[in-house]
């Protein structure tokens, strides 16, 4: 197994209160796999993922990468942690430091991590081949390029150390549609090439169906549903999955449709629903909803879902 996380929380105490960003997340992710991680704005994806590379350091669960529980360790003992996995931003624009030439971006990694200076050069212009980028760019500025090429400067960065695992916080979501696929083909590709396993995070269900293995459905703070892809697809199970799926444009306009629309917006994290935190926007909400304690249970062939009642 390359990572294992589980029962993992991550709040954050605000002048407004507590916000529970992560309230008990566990999944894991087998060697070479992509898991997708999809949900709403503010459900908790990204700070789950901040908190397993101990961006943040996570207030319960554990952290197991590699075999190692990381989740206390120290900065030091994280170092090799670092290396072995690295994280690529939604921001291609923000996450570059304008001041660097592309080149300095994706060495820098090398020197953090004691890379043989001598190889740094060489390393620069493979990694840029790899990215569809060429070697002569290395002298250039971040704003000299366009989005897609930063998301690959960005990528290029991550895989300078060598990484094992990538953890892809929505690396397309700010990039044009037509370049879009573009990115995904190509990290499917490295995945492929470098025996690379991915946790990728999307908001879109639609983004994530085609490159991951399984996929996991968050809301407010919990994953309510996992599964393998296909399987998620076909037989959704929690009534939020079926209606974040009933709005997923499909390819054929004449298709028969049943949109089941969300009611009302996402419900604060501060003060969430209690039982079931789905239940104020549920169409097959029960009165007993508010009450139980959903827990996510296998309900057969390693299709998870966390509601009682599908
Ligand atoms: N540093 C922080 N301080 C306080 N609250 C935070 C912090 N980071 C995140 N939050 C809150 O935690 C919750 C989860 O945020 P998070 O960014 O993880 O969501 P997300 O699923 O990544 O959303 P998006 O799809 O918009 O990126 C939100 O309510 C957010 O406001
Ligand atoms: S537990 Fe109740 S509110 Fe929650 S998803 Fe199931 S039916 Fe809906
Ligand atoms: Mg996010």
């Amino acid at each position: 197994m390359m990572l294992e996380v589980d029962g993992l929380t991550k709040y954050f105490d605000t002048p407004s209160g507590r916000v529970h960003s992560v309230d008990g997340v566990s999944f894991t992710v087998s060697k070479g796999e992509t898991l997708g991680l999809v949900g709403e704005s503010g459900c908790g994806k990204s700070t789950t993922a901040r908190t397993i590379i101990r961006l943040y350091d996570p207030d319960g669960g554990r952290i197991i990468f590699g075999g190692h529980d990381i989740t206390h360790a120290t900065q030091r003992k994280l170092l090799p942690f670092r290396r072995r996995m690295q994280m690529i931003f939604q921001d291609p624009y923000a996450s570059l430091n304008p001041r660097m030439t592309a080149g300095e971006i994706i060495r820098e990694p090398m020197i953090i991590h004691s890379i043989p200076k001598d190889e740094h050069t060489d390393r620069v212009s493979h990694l840029l081949k790899l990215v569809g980028l060429n070697s002569e760019q290395a002298g250039r500025y971040p704003h000299e390029f366009s989005g897609g090429q930063r998301q690959r400067i960005g990528i290029a960065r991550a895989l300078a150390a060598e990484p094992e695992m990538l953890i892809c916080d929505e690396p397309i979501s700010a990039l044009d549609v037509s370049i879009q696929a573009q990115i995904v083909n190509m990290l499917e590709d490295l995945q492929e090439s470098l025996g690379l396993t991915y946790l990728f995070i999307a908001h879109d269900l639609s983004m994530v169906r085609h490159i991951s293995t399984r996929v996991a459905v968050m809301y407010l703070g919990n994953i309510v549903e996992l599964a393998g892809s296909d399987e998620l697809y076909t037989r959704p199970l929690h009534p939020y999955t079926v209606s974040l799926l009933s709005s997923v444009p499909v390819p054929d306009p004449t298709a028969q449709r049943h949109i089941i629309p969300l009611k009302g917006e996402i419900p604060s994290a501060i003060n969430p629903p209690s039982g079931c935190k789905f239940h104020t926007r549920c169409p097959k909400a029960k009165p007993e909803c508010s009450q139980l304690r959903p827990e996510l249970s296998d309900k057969g062939s390693g299709h998870f879902c966390s509601c009682p009642f599908v």
